[in-house]
């Protein structure tokens, strides 16, 4: 059955109507005559706090925000991708990156047979591979232990384990150095290459599909380049791989007993739960991974079964539902107050924007609202101190999600409470702005005068009123970072399920792989280019005549 048309759902009016008050609406004001805010609009869940007082809201907003949730049909479309109805729709798939972090005692059968066993056989095989290569057990081709992992991979094969490696840092094994390569650019490869020692280095080839062709050309190279120093019965001390492709896998020459599989039904950029986060297990131990997988399967029993009002992610979802097609904020900033999450903005990205980044619903009708907005940032406060200025003076209204832990994992005095003032003061400043009765106030009592306080005033004002969410968690730690990454990912599956798309294929990337392809033909081959337009083959040829010079 079609679905209806998400402008035309009773809520989506009735918010329609709620915006043309409510955005004329001041967060100050708010503060004031509703003092609970806080207590009002803060959650608890899965080790998590998320305060979004801080939001251009009152109750009557939520209310509706909720029941255009409702209206559709979040609750049974959530019970069904937990149950691996096959949900992604155009690649007729289950969608159970939910089953990764299921305890071994769970049960969840698709397609005719359960998936939990299968899942666990895989976590028994890293657990002891990991085991075998922390403790030094596993050896190198000349008898040394693993000192440097090399993951190759791109999108979710890469994202996922460097952004959690970096993350968890101080829990990775002092031995282990580990290294991410994910660029075509053969600067990536070569600079790790020229740091690493082929005797105590493992490669792990990261690839969902196994053909991925800048994965495949960064793993040939590596695979040379070990040859050049060892022979061919070294490979299976050095080489690793996971894929859901084994004939590729063995096709490349990894031994069988060195590869981890996963299945069709855990999409890329939710693939961090799976054998793709073996590079996170060897780091932090198998103990470490299994804390990971445990925070982020609390924050699926939060999403199941918290009430809406009460759920994290779906009023983290819904939030921005209410700045997107209300508002008309076209982008968010994520700004983590922690050094470790600095590859967490860039994480998000793929994670929203493949998943989001769509024009059409699952019909095929064009959506008739905006959907993905752009997701950035980057750690505070380094981003104070670059574009923190457009989101205080700037024309256009940009949400921010601030994450903080409460406790650091260094000894340095001073530092943290430094850390955190600055973040609480940030969503304090974009609350409450400074008004020109304030600014002029200040600089009158520094005896200023009055034709320059005239001149300046426009320019220092805030106007404020800029919404903002803050995440608070007592420390950055296996679990903390698995319940972050599963509430950006439910939230995601909440907004995907308002605009009524496919938040789980990526045809959107293929077009490129494949123009690819043709011009690396030409750009190896004799032929002049002239199948393009002018300027790519303009391009191209400019390009053939360095080359060959
Ligand atoms: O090109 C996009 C994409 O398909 C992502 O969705 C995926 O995470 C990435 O490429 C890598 O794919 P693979 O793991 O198959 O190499």
């Amino acid at each position: 059955m079609p679905q209806p048309n998400l402008t035309d759902a009773p809520a989506f009016q009735a918010l329609s109507k709620h915006f043309a008050d409510a955005k004329d609406w001041q967060m100050r004001t708010l503060f004031t005559s509703q003092p609970d805010r806080f207590e009002r609009f803060s959650i608890d869940a899965a080790g998590l706090m998320l305060d979004y007082s801080k939001n251009r809201v009152d109750g009557t907003t939520l209310d509706l925000l909720l029941q255009l949730a409702r209206e559709r049909e979040l609750e049974q479309k959530r019970a069904a991708m937990f149950s691996g109805e096959k949900i992604n729709a155009t690649e007729n798939r289950s969608v159970l990156h939910t089953a990764l972090r299921l305890p071994r005692t769970a049960s969840l059968v698709v397609d005719g047979h359960d998936a939990v066993p299968e899942v666990h056989a895989v976590l028994d095989h890293m657990q002891a591979f990991s085991d075998r290569v922390r403790s030094g057990q596993w050896t190198g081709c000349t008898g040394e232990p693993i000192t440097d992992i090399v993951n190759i991979g791109i999108g979710g094969s890469d994202l996922g384990p460097e952004m959690t490696c970096r993350a968890l840092r101080p829990f990775v094994h002092p031995r282990l150095s580990l290294h991410f390569v994910s660029n075509v650019d053969g600067h990536d490869l070569d600079a790790v290459l020229a740091k690493v020692r082929s005797e105590t280095t493992l490669f792990i080839i990261a690839s969902k599909t196994f053909t991925t062709r800048e994965t495949m050309l960064n793993a040939q190279s590596a695979r040379s380049w070990f040859l050049r120093h060892h022979g061919e019965r070294d490979l299976p001390r050095h080489f690793a791989a996971v894929s859901t492709n084994t004939d590729a896998v063995r096709a490349f020459g990894i031994d069988p007993e060195n590869m981890f599989p996963f299945w069709d039904w855990v999409g890329g950029r939710y693939s961090v739960w799976s054998a793709i986060g073996l590079p996170l297990a060897l780091a932090i131990g198998f103990d470490g991974f299994s804390e990971f997988l445990g925070g982020a399967h609390a924050m699926d029993q939060h999403f199941q079964t918290a009430p809406l009002d009460r759920n994290m992610p779906v009023i983290l979802g819904m939030l921005g539902i209410w700045y997107r097609n209300f508002f008309g904020s076209s982008s968010v900033s994520i700004a983590p107050y922690h050094q470790d999450l600095s590859q967490f903005p860039a994480y998000l990205q793929q994670l929203e924007m493949e998943s989001n980044g769509k024009r059409v619903t699952l019909d095929g009708a064009p959506v008739p609202v905006a959907t993905c907005p752009i997701i950035w940032g980057d750690v505070g406060t380094n981003g104070q101190h670059a574009y923190f200025q457009l989101l205080h003076q700037g024309t256009d209204v940009t949400p921010v999600d601030f994450i903080a832990a409460l406790k650091p994992a260094h000894a340095l005095d001073g530092h943290h409470m430094v850390l955190l003032a600055n973040c609480f003061a940030q969503s304090e400043a974009f609350m409450r702005g400074k008004t020109e009765d304030e600014v002029r106030n200040e600089m009158q009592a520094q005896k200023i005068p009055d034709e320059q306080i005239r001149a300046v005033l426009p320019h220092r004002v805030f106007p404020g009123n800029r919404p903002s969410n803050t995440i608070l968690m007592d420390k950055l730690a296996p679990a903390t970072l698995g319940a972050l990454i599963a509430l950006y990912e439910h939230k995601v599956f909440v907004q995907g399920v308002v605009w009524g798309i496919n938040s789980f294929d990526q045809w959107g990337v293929e077009l490129g792989k494949v123009l690819a392809k043709n011009i690396e033909t030409e750009l190896t081959g004799p032929a002049r280019p002239d199948a393009h337009d002018a300027s790519t083959n303009g391009l191209i040829a400019r390009a053939k005549m360095a080359l060959s010079a």
